[in-house]
């Protein structure tokens, strides 16, 4: 798998990753480990978790499984990212929450720890949806803080943000010591990013791409992607799944992205995107696909709230 630069230092992130989040109809604990492991066994090299997901224990067995058995000689072989739940989204709950995070892991360090998302709740539980009542304006200021704290005490290689417009970026750009290396929003042929890419372009911002698939089966999933007409005649036409469309079109924008299956098949099929390209005519209809975001963040207006519309939470970008 290709690796492209994550930041300005040489660092590296691996252009596929795998997700892990399963919640809240949550594969097993043990289904989770062997798929991650198996995920190993193929070649996942990249592996995205959350403190929300409950998959960072599961991950850290599945990488012992794998220094057991040989797959990897190294931790180092690994790009591990975890998040930063709106729960912890807190300055001084931050530290505790990556230590906690090491732990679940058995890692001395992840390579990369996201804001979540760009709101707070009420420090307690990691639950999606959250509690409306107890949704909290952010401090992104102090909580960026803590955050390059934790990259500074080695505790994580790069910093980043996840589901942040361009204004928030602008926001948090102003204050930060330590840009955001990464910002993982949604990403998929029917919802494009062209603005927020080309902003984060400009300011050195790598994009993660989430739901590459639209996240079929999930809370915020749709069916809209897999069952998209132009993406389904393109498949056809190429013999390719209109899943390995999606991926090598994300992939052909510079972009890294994180798929997910616990289907061993598709695991495999998902990483066979490297020996064949998309046509410039296939290019051109993709770009002509109308966009429509699939998962709008509807858990995170509330009336009492600190984002009372869609147009508040994202800054009218979407
Ligand atoms: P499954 O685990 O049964 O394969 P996303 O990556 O956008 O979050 O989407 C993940 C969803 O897409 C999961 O429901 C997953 O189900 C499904 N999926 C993953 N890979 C493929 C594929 N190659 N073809 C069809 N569906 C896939």
């Amino acid at each position: 798998i290709p690796e492209i630069p994550v930041d300005s230092t040489g660092k590296t992130i691996p252009v596929i990753g795998f997700g892990t989040a399963e919640y809240p109809f949550g594969a097993s604990f043990e289904t989770l480990r062997d798929s991650l492991l198996h995920a190993i066994k193929l070649g996942y090299r990249h592996f995205d978790s959350a403190a929300l997901y409950q998959s960072e224990q599961p991950l850290g067995e599945a990488i012992d499984d794998a220094l057991g058995l040989g797959l990897i000689k190294s931790r180092d072989e690994l790009f591990i990212t975890s998040k930063l739940w709106c729960s912890d989204a807190h300055h001084d709950c931050v530290l505790p929450a990556i230590q906690k995070t090491l732990k679940n892991l058995k890692l001395e360090y992840i390579d990369l720890y996201l804001l979540h998302w760009p709101v707070s709740v009420k420090p307690g539980e990691y639950e999606l949806p959250v509690k409306k009542k107890e949704l909290l304006p952010i401090d992104i200021k102090s909580v960026w803080e803590a955050m390059e704290e934790c990259q500074k005490l080695g505790l994580a290689k790069s910093i980043g943000v996840s589901n942040f417009s361009c204004k928030k970026l602008e926001t948090l750009l102003a204050t930060a010591k330590i840009p955001p290396a990464v910002n993982q929003v949604e990403m998929n042929p029917l919802w494009q990013q062209k603005k927020l890419r080309e902003f984060c372009e400009n300011k050195g911002i790598r994009i993660t791409a989430y739901s590459p698939l639209g996240a079929k089966g999930t809370l915020w999933g749709t069916n809209w992607v897999l069952e998209c007409e132009v993406l389904k005649q393109i498949a056809e036409a190429t013999g390719k799944t209109i899943a390995q469309i999606c991926i090598r079109w994300v992939y052909e924008q510079g972009v890294s992205v994180l798929v997910k299956s616990f289907n061993k098949d598709r695991m495999k099929e998902n990483l066979d995107i490297f020996d064949w390209k998309l046509s410039p005519e296939d290019l051109e209809k993709i770009s002509q696909i109308p966009q429509r975001k699939g998962f709008l963040g509807l858990e995170f207006i509330s009336e009492e709230g600190p984002y009372k519309s869609l147009s508040e939470l994202w800054d009218g970008e979407i």
